[in-house]
């Protein structure tokens, strides 16, 4: 039996060996941004810094795109931009067009997060599911989205997920799992089994790049549309490119590569509005998330950054 917000769908399962087809991909710049959340000032950012790329160049949205956007012509907005680009669905996505029974907001939440804040989330997913179900058109294009996506930049092969190896909507490319010697071991594992030299996730909204051996690493954006770092208010993507960026975060090198997480500096003072115009005081989104969207998680870009190798290999920007 599923419990609502906690259970992880048999659909959402496809199992690391399923990321190892041919890349549907090629280009010089990849950029990657998972969790958008319905932020229509991240996305005018991000589609703004994205423009100014040069060379071949290829944007993915992977997944949870929408979330907070319950305003139609917002929902509409994000769907039609995302659409415009690469997409694979979250389980936001996936929970709004193809509902499961006892699914909820099909996060898969683990123990570490609380009941209340699961509950919460099955409502915002309810709510936004009215929206969207008074826009067939976009809920039909959402259910043709695939879940993974497979890449490549120069002689790296990039498997493109929402949740980890595994899952549409696991917890294994969280820096919760990470953090624990079983987590880095199972995420270690999946490079072979899916055939890739890089992971890019969203999903768990704390972002995390972790270095394994041979040059390998898994960059996990956390959240293109929200804080993601005590005392910040812009949201991160991911970017693997010949070029650095333009401005980073912080990132790591893989031979000719740059892998950099990737500040979207948007609007944060009209997002606030907009969110509040959406989500009141009292409402469900403004109590799991308004703190979040005004003061940044409890967490640092220190704490993000994880490897192997010596410090020196890794670049910690300035922001
Ligand atoms: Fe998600």
């Amino acid at each position: 039996m599923l419990r609502p917000g906690r259970s992880c769908p048999s659909s959402y399962y496809y199992g690391a060996r399923a990321l190892a087809g041919e890349p549907s991909l090629e280009v010089e710049s990849l950029w990657i941004a998972g969790g958008l959340y319905g932020n229509v000032q991240a996305l005018d950012a991000l589609l703004a810094v994205y423009e100014g790329e040069r060379g071949s160049k290829a944007l993915v949205f992977n997944g949870d795109f929408h979330w907070f956007d319950v305003d139609a012509a917002d929902f509409s907005r994000v769907n039609d931009a995302v659409l415009a680009h690469h997409a694979a669905r979250g389980n936001v996505e996936t929970e709004l067009a193809t509902p499961q029974d006892g699914a909820g907001c099909g996060c898969g939440y683990p123990d570490w997060v609380g009941d209340e804040t699961v509950e919460r989330s099955n409502r915002i997913l309810q709510r936004l599911r009215a929206t969207a179900e008074r826009l067939p058109h976009t809920l039909a294009a959402l259910r043709a989205l695939p879940m993974h996506l497979a890449a490549r930049v120069g002689d790296a092969r990039i498997a493109i997920v929402h949740g980890d190896a595994d899952s549409l909507a696991g917890w294994g490319f969280s820096q919760e799992a990470l953090a624990t010697d079983d987590g880095l071991r199972r995420a270690g594992q999946a490079f072979a089994t899916a055939g890739a030299d890089l992971f890019a996730s969203s999903h768990t909204c704390l972002p995390v790049l972790q270095r394994f051996a041979g040059g390998r690493a898994l960059i996990n954006n956390g959240a293109a549309g929200m804080p993601n770092f005590r005392g910040s208010r812009y949201g991160l993507a991911t970017r693997i490119s010949f070029t650095p960026a333009r401005e980073s975060i912080y990132g790591v090198r893989r031979r000719a590569l740059y892998i950099d997480a990737v500040p979207i500096r948007y609007d944060s003072q009209a997002w606030e509005r907009c969110f509040l115009e959406q989500w009141p005081p009292g409402s469900d989104a403004h109590a799991s998330y308004y703190q979040r969207i005004v003061e940044g998680p409890d967490y640092s870009r220190d704490e993000a950054l994880r490897g192997q190798t010596p410090a020196q290999s890794q670049r910690v920007g300035t922001a």
